[in-house]
């Protein structure tokens, strides 16, 4: 396959690490003010593509950019006959709109607001973590967050995934609590803790608490990394593919 790297920031660069170390080659850079992009736009990009060598060889863009510019680049993805991974966050709200142009042209797509492998891995754990702790009424539950403080949101997004997975498997927490209760917590609430601290780039910790014991488990982000082999082994499993696929997909096929 062929790769071009869409948004040249912190995560291009993370993902042009990963694709050179996985032996795949990058057919051009695109980003309109990066230093060290190779094509100031997709239009350019994929004029330089198709001049280019071996113009049949599956092209998949890899997509971590900003937000406005998703619904253009996905019509650019459709037109083009490429795959694309779509890892910028923010245009949920417009999902139809934005993904419409690759159903229309029959073409792949895989997006996600969370392509890290450990993480996924962490929220299915915390899925059947929770599911024996609630065969055995024993354990109440709790789920602790900790980031960076130059974050803007909280609770974390995987957070609040974490939450809602361990929610449908604990039957008796009907509420997740995401603020801090000046009383006692109720048995129906799922306490979301969250803290912020100097460069922490995300830690999540499941608590599961018995009166007999305490069963821990954590996720220790160390960078972004975790990020760019996640969608770097995602641009692999679409390519060949038709059609728009949520990362959950993907992430059923790496772990089953
Ligand atoms: N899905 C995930 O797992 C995941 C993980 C981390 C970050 N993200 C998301 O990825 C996106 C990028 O994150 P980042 O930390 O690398 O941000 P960043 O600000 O470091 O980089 C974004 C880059 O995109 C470039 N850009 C803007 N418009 C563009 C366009 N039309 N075409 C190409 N490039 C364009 C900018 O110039 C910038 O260099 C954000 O939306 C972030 O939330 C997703």
């Amino acid at each position: 396959m062929k790769a071009v790297i869409v948004g040249y920031g912190q995560m291009g660069h993370e993902i042009e690490r990963v694709l050179r170390d996985r032996g795949h080659a990058i057919a051009a850079i695109v980003d309109p003010a990066a230093s060290g992009a190779t094509a100031p736009s997709l239009d350019e990009a994929i004029r330089i593509l198709a001049e280019g060598d071996s113009p049949g060889e599956p092209v998949v863009a890899i997509d971590f950019a900003l937000p406005d510019s998703v619904q253009a680049n996905t019509k650019a993805y459709a037109r083009a006959g490429w795959a694309a991974v779509l890892g910028t966050t923010g245009w949920e709200d417009r999902r139809e709109e934005v993904l419409a142009p690759v159903r229309a042209a029959g073409t792949s797509l895989v997006y996600g607001s969370n392509f890290s492998v450990g993480a996924n891995m962490f929220v299915r754990v915390a899925r059947y973590a929770a599911r024996l702790a609630s065969r055995t009424g024993e354990y109440d539950a709790a789920l602790v967050e900790l980031h960076h403080r130059l974050k803007k949101d909280s609770p974390s997004g995987t957070a609040i995934t974490v939450a809602q997975v361990m929610q449908e498997e604990l039957k008796e927490k009907r509420l997740i609590q995401v603020e801090t209760v000046h009383r006692r917590i109720e048995r129906e609430e799922l306490h979301v803790i969250s803290g912020r601290v100097g460069s922490v780039p995300g830690t999540h910790t499941v608590m599961l608490d018995s009166t007999a014991d305490t069963v821990e488990l954590t996720h220790r982000a160390r960078s972004r990394q975790g990020f760019a082999v996640g969608a770097v082994q995602a641009a692999e499993w679409i390519v060949g593919r038709r059609g728009v696929y949520s990362v959950e997909a993907f992430f059923d096929d790496l772990f089953e």
